[in-house]
Order: structure tokens, then C-alpha cells, then sequence
């Protein structure tokens, strides 16, 4: 795990450079958070030379698409050819055959997008049943899907990629790890931040799909057949208060993902599992209001972990290789409370 300090603004501790109450989350973001993470000269890990594998017609699946907003950049990215407008409704299939990337986004819901490119799909299907696409995927590709499954329901989600993708072709997951900590260690246990991770890590083992996926993801990855794994594990602060700018400005995004989706992510689980018994739909909204508030605070510089996995389908010449890390067991999913929601 990198549990690498990041280094905070020295200024957060100065009451006039900075608010505790948020309203640094105000600020533009420029377009360089966009650009994505500079290693080695390269993005990570989605550059032009990761995608040029792609090109030509390449046939990529986001799995839980949601908004569908991954499928709709990359195919935005990746577009059809030079086509007079006229041509694009009465040639659908030719147009398809001329993109340079053909984009499916499937979800159990269907995606608010009113209009989505069109080398871009949005299907609505539950991807834990079999999986009935033709061909298979240059791609797979899935951004935050804890909670989802089950451990056995995941095995059998990631064997359906297996199948699903060609030979040489790749899976890619970003998952986020809903654990909050404190980098100066002056979160409380009894806060808030502190109270929902545990509460909601509680929740989810009682709901029988305990928050096993951040952990798991790589030996599951590894044991459906995948190789060549690639992990970037990294702390993603949540506010203003890393001295980095481009921390700074990941960390704003970061406070605006969560205080937005604070009440999703709380709601069905914390009303229908919460401990000890489930909250009203009243207690969770004083709650999150209170939660929203306290991750503004700068002072605590609170940060969770994220990381991006890609792995490789091995081409049909290659060896089968045995998965480096094995599935933590111990972590059994019909466990109540194995999960624990503590930082580092
Ligand atoms: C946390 S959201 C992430 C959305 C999107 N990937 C993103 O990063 O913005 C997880 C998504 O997975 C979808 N999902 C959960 N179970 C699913 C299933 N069995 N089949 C298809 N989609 C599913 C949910 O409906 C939800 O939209």
C-alpha cells in the first residue's frame, strides 16, 4: 500500500488563507487534474500509447456504467470518421464500422444522457447474469463497484470478463476504498468521517455484500485468468489542504464527489441494515449534513485510498501463470463484522 505522506499546505493552519467550512470547494479546478496523473513522462495509465491498442474499431465495456459518463468521454475520444451529420441516422452501421473505438456502457439503470455519441451504446442489463454480447471486448472496464456483489458473485463477474475478452486484450478497474482517515491523526473516533465508514462497512456485511472488492480485486483479477497486473495504489485527499496544486485540486474534486454522493452512497444501506437497528431516513440526512460539513475541515486532512488495476488476457500462445496474491479468505463474505473500516 503507498502509504506515502502527501504534504499539506502549511497554510491551512492560517485561519485567514483558509475556511474550515468548505467554501474552498468554490474554487475552478483547472484542466490539468483532467490530464490525469504524469509517471514516467506518461498518464496513468490511460495515455494515447495504453489506447492505441483500440484504434480501428476496438470494442470496449464499461461495466456499471452509471451516468455513463467514462463511456461517453472515451467514445467522444476515440470518434467516428469525418461524416457529413446528414449521413449519421440513415448509415447507423457503417458509421459503426468506421469508428475508431465502439463504446458499450451497461447498467442495471438506465443513464440520465439524452444524448451520447454515436460509436457510444448505453444498455441496461444486470451484469451478473450470463453475459450475451457476440464478441469479444479489446476492454473491459469498471470504475467503483463496491458493494455490488458478493465475493463468490464477483469470482463469477470476473470469470465473465475472462471469457469476454479477446486475447490480449485488457481489464481495467479504478475502486475507491470508503475508509476515511486523517493524515495528522486528529479525526476522532467518535466523528463523524470516522462514524460512517464504520457504519456503512457494518451495514454492508449485514446486507450479506460486505466492502470486500478494494482488497480483492487484484487475486480475483489474477485468478479469472488475467496477467501482466498493473496496481497504482495512491491516497486521494478530500478537500483543499495538500501543498501540491495538483493534489490541491484532485482534493476539491474529491470533496465535491463525496459531499454529492454522500447520500446515495448512505441511504438504502444505513435505512435498511443500519446498526443497531436501520435509521430513519431522517437520521441519515442529519447525518450526512453533518458529514458534509466535517470533511470540509482542511485541519484534519482526510484522505482515503484509491486504486487503479489493469491486467492483460494472455494471448492464445501464452502459459496460464497462477495468480500472485490469493483471495483473503478470511474476509468471508456470511461473517457479520470481519470487514473492518480502520485506516492505516
Ligand atoms: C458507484 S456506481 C459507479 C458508476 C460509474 N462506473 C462511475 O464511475 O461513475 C456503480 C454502478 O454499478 C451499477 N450496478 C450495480 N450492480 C450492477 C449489475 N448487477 N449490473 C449492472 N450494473 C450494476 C449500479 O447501478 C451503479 O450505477
Amino acid at each position: 500500500m503507498s502509504n506515502e505522506a502527501l504534504e499539506p499546505d502549511p497554510n491551512i493552519f492560517s485561519d485567514e488563507a483558509y475556511d474550515s467550512d468548505g467554501s474552498q470547494s468554490t474554487c475552478s479546478v483547472s484542466s490539468s487534474i483532467f490530464n490525469g496523473l504524469i509517471e514516467n513522462g506518461r498518464s496513468v495509465p490511460s495515455d494515447e500509447l495504453q489506447f492505441e491498442t483500440y484504434e480501428a474499431g476496438y470494442h470496449i465495456l464499461d461495466v456499471g456504467t452509471g451516468q455513463g459518463t467514462w463511456a461517453i468521454e472515451v467514445a467522444d475520444k476515440f470518434p467516428s470518421g469525418e461524416t457529413d451529420s446528414a449521413v449519421v441516422s440513415s448509415q447507423w452501421q457503417f458509421l459503426l464500422s468506421l469508428s475508431l473505438a465502439i463504446v458499450r456502457g451497461v447498467d442495471l439503470y438506465p443513464p440520465p444522457a439524452t444524448w451520447v455519441p454515436p460509436n457510444c451504446i448505453l444498455e441496461i442489463d444486470d451484469i451478473s447474469r450470463d453475459w450475451t454480447w457476440k464478441d469479444p471486448f479489446d476492454l473491459i472496464h469498471i470504475r467503483i463497484f463496491e458493494g455490488a456483489f458478493t465475493l463468490d458473485e464477483y469470482r463469477g463477474f470476473y470469470k465473465q470478463c475472462f471469457q469476454n475478452t479477446r486475447p490480449g486484450g485488457w481489464i481495467e478497474q479504478l475502486e475507491i476504498q470508503p475508509i476515511f482517515c486523517s493524515q495528522n491523526d486528529s479525526l476522532p473516533e467518535d466523528s463523524s468521517p470516522k462514524e460512517w465508514s464504520r457504519s456503512v462497512f457494518d451495514a454492508a456485511a449485514r446486507s450479506g455484500r460486505p466492502m470486500e472488492l478494494y482488497e480483492n480485486c487484484v487475486p480475483m483479477i489474477e485468478e479469472a485468468g488475467f496477467v501482466e497486473t498493473h496496481v497504482h495504489e495512491t491516497k486521494w485527499p478530500i478537500g483543499a489542504w495538500p501543498k501540491d496544486p495538483m493534489r490541491r485540486e484532485a482534493g476539491l474534486i474529491n470533496l465535491q464527489h463525496w459531499q454529492s454522493g454522500l447520500e446515495g452512497y448512505s441511504m438504502h444501506l444505513l435505512t435498511n441494515y443500519g446498526v443497531p437497528t436501520p435509521w430513519s431516513w431522517e437520521e441519515v440526512m442529519a447525518f450526512v449534513a453533518k458529514l458534509r460539513n466535517d470533511l470540509a475541515n482542511d485541519h484534519h486532512q482526510i484522505y482515503h485510498f484509491a486504486k487503479r488495476v489493469w491486467a492483460r488476457k494472455p494471448s492464445s500462445d501464452e502459459k496460464a501463470v497462477k495468480p500472485s496474491m490469493p483471495v483473503d479468505e478470511t474476509k468471508s463474505s456470511d461473517s457479520e463484522g470481519s470487514v473492518t473500516a480502520d485506516c492505516p
